[in-house]
Order: C-alpha cells, then sequence, then structure tokens
C-alpha cells in the first residue's frame, strides 16, 4: 500500500518485533527460569516402590528413597524449592490427624530426608495442613456438630508447624484457610526458638474442583467439599482481605491456588503486596494438560510453557509445578 488516504497508513507495525524468534527473545517482556520454579512431592509411608498417581500421569507417590533421589535432581536441574506432602498409612489417620504432628510422621522424616540429601541447596518447604491425616479428609478437626473447629485446627496448626521446623524445613506453607493460621504459627516458631523460618501463606485458596486429582495424590478420605473455608469462586475482593491479614499476621510469602483460572485474583494480589507472590499450577491444571496431549489434542510442550509463563505474565515471582524438574531441565 504505497499511496493511502491514510498519509502513511499503517503508521505503527507492531508486528515487525515478531519477524523472527530472535527478535521475539529480544523484546519479550517476561520468560521462565528454573529459580522460579518449586516442585511439589508427595512422600507415602510403608511403601517399598514408588506408586503411580493415576490421575497425575508421570507424578509419582515417593518412597522416602525416590524422594531424595528426586530433590536431588531437583538441584541439579537449578529448580528453587520442594513443597512436600506427606501421605500417611491408612491405619495412622484418626480425627484429629495426629500423624501430622508425630514427630517421626511421614512428613517430617520425609524433611530430614531431604535436609540431609540437599541441605540448603534447595529451599524446603511443607504443606502445613490436617488433611492428608485426618479419617474425614478435612483440613482441621470437627466440632459435635460436624463442623470445621476453626480455633481448635489452629491449635493443631501450632503444633505442626512446631514439628515441621524441628524436622529442619525452611518455609511452612499454611493450606488450610483457617482465619487467624498464619499469625499462630508465626508464634509458634518463634516460641519454639525458629524465628528462621519463614511463612509461605495460601492467601487466595478457592474451593476448586480442579483439586480432583489431588485427592487421589495424597489418598484422601474426604466426602463433600471446603466450601465453608475455602474461597467461593465467585469472589475477587475477598482475596485482598485475606492478603491484608495475612500479611498483618506475618506472612513472608503469598500465594494463589489455583492457578489458570484465577489469573485475575494472582494479577490483584501481585500489584498490592510488596512481598513475593506465588503461584500453585495444581493437579487439575496438570492433568488436563497430560490428558489432552496424551489424545493428540494439543501440543504439551508448548501448552506447558504458555500456561508457566502466563502466570509470570500475571504477576507470579514463584510457580509452584509438577513440571518444575522437566521444564528446568529444558530453560
Ligand atoms: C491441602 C492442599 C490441597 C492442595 C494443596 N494443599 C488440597 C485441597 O485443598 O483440597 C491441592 C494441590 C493440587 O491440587 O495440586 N493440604
Amino acid at each position: 500500500m504505497s499511496s493511502s488516504t491514510y498519509g502513511n497508513f499503517p503508521g505503527a507495525r507492531p508486528r515487525r518485533l515478531r519477524t523472527t524468534p530472535a527478535m521475539r527473545r529480544m523484546v519479550a517482556e517476561h520468560r521462565l527460569h528454573p529459580a522460579d520454579l518449586i516442585l511439589p512431592a508427595f512422600v507415602r509411608e510403608g511403601i517399598s516402590e514408588p506408586v503411580p498417581i493415576g490421575a497425575m500421569p508421570g507424578v509419582l507417590q515417593h518412597t522416602r528413597d525416590t524422594l531424595r533421589k528426586a530433590a536431588v535432581e531437583a538441584v541439579e536441574a537449578g529448580v528453587a524449592g520442594i513443597m512436600l506432602f506427606g501421605v500417611p498409612e491408612e491405619a495412622k489417620k484418626d480425627a484429629a490427624g495426629t500423624a501430622g504432628t508425630d514427630p517421626d510422621g511421614i512428613l517430617q522424616q520425609g524433611i530430614r530426608d531431604v535436609r540431609a540429601e540437599v541441605g540448603d541447596d534447595l529451599v524446603i518447604m511443607s504443606d502445613l495442613c490436617l488433611d492428608e491425616y485426618t479419617d474425614h479428609g478435612h483440613c482441621g478437626v470437627l466440632d459435635a456438630e460436624g463442623r470445621v473447629d476453626n480455633d481448635a485446627t489452629l491449635e493443631r496448626y501450632a503444633e505442626m508447624a512446631q514439628v515441621q521446623a524441628d524436622a529442619g524445613v525452611h518455609v511452612v506453607g499454611p493450606s488450610g484457610m483457617m482465619d487467624g493460621q498464619v499469625g499462630v504459627i508465626r508464634d509458634a516458631l518463634d516460641q519454639t526458638g525458629h524465628e528462621d523460618v519463614s511463612i509461605l501463606a495460601y492467601t487466595a485458596k478457592y474451593a476448586s474442583a480442579f483439586f480432583g486429582p489431588f485427592r487421589e495424590a495424597v489418598g484422601s478420605s474426604l466426602k463433600g467439599d471446603r466450601k465453608t473455608y475455602q474461597q467461593d469462586y465467585g469472589n475477587s475482593r475477598e482475596s485482598l482481605r485475606e492478603l491484608a491479614l495475612d500479611l498483618q499476621e506475618g506472612a513472608d510469602m503469598v500465594m494463589v491456588k489455583p492457578g489458570m483460572p484465577y489469573l485475575d485474583v494472582l494479577a490483584k494480589i501481585a500489584e498490592a503486596v510488596d512481598v513475593p507472590v506465588a503461584a500453585y499450577q495444581i493437579s487439575g491444571e496438570y492433568a488436563m494438560v497430560e490428558a489432552a496431549a496424551e489424545k493428540g489434542w494439543i501440543d504439551r510442550d508448548a501448552a506447558i510453557l504458555e500456561a508457566l509463563t502466563g502466570f509470570k505474565r500475571a504477576g507470579a515471582d514463584m510457580i509452584l509445578t509438577y513440571w518444575a524438574t522437566e521444564v528446568a531441565r529444558k530453560l
């Protein structure tokens, strides 16, 4: 178009900056780095071989031994951290989630193992929640009417914080969405000489259908849902209130979870804070990509990078992803 009624139409050609891979790479605003990634990992009690998780192809319930190996592989790939979840023997579950506060419980053993294996080369984090250990599968203890009892649960979380910190964790990740949990955990850590253990608060955590595969991953006993404690997906403003409370109570870092359906919440929180922000690409997000790829309906590797970069674009500093080691190796 040499002459036009619009003068030098079109005056702006944004496509110039998309012409070659080198050009696109140069002008990219956001990119992934292995140090952005955190690997969630499951360690199961009483197994001698790792157990594959059906709804999460490629993810395992680790033995204590294979967990150590996974931690070493993560370090070698340059991954930033590991978030540990314990899966106790079924017989050890009870109403109070006692195995979660047993110094020799499976999560505490896993923390000690990983710390002994990789020391400070990986930021070692632990899920601080009762749902893996309760026979009813809820994130807290129940009252006489069968409702999740907030304040009684906080006492259990304080004990969990201490045993996890005693086992050598660098960061605890309270994920139960009880009111006041961050403050109670901060106090418990400080009073037991663990001032240096930091708190990654699950600040905006929504009651989500996308947690489905996680139930299998931890052998959850839950019937029903978590809608009386996790947030309602119709709400956004509420996340800012949860954020204000967590920061006031002493959260060192905050998280949004799930990831992809909540990028608006992530962006809002990332704009509002002056602490590091994490996003958790959860089990259902993982399963969807793997399932579609398995059917040949999606380019698996391209979809993974696109989804992960989307979290960075929305404002995440760190991303918890079951693909952490694989992706870190490729970057
Ligand atoms: C609670 C917890 C859950 C997840 C992480 N911590 C389950 C839930 O809240 O129902 C889900 C992680 C995932 O789906 O990948 N301990």
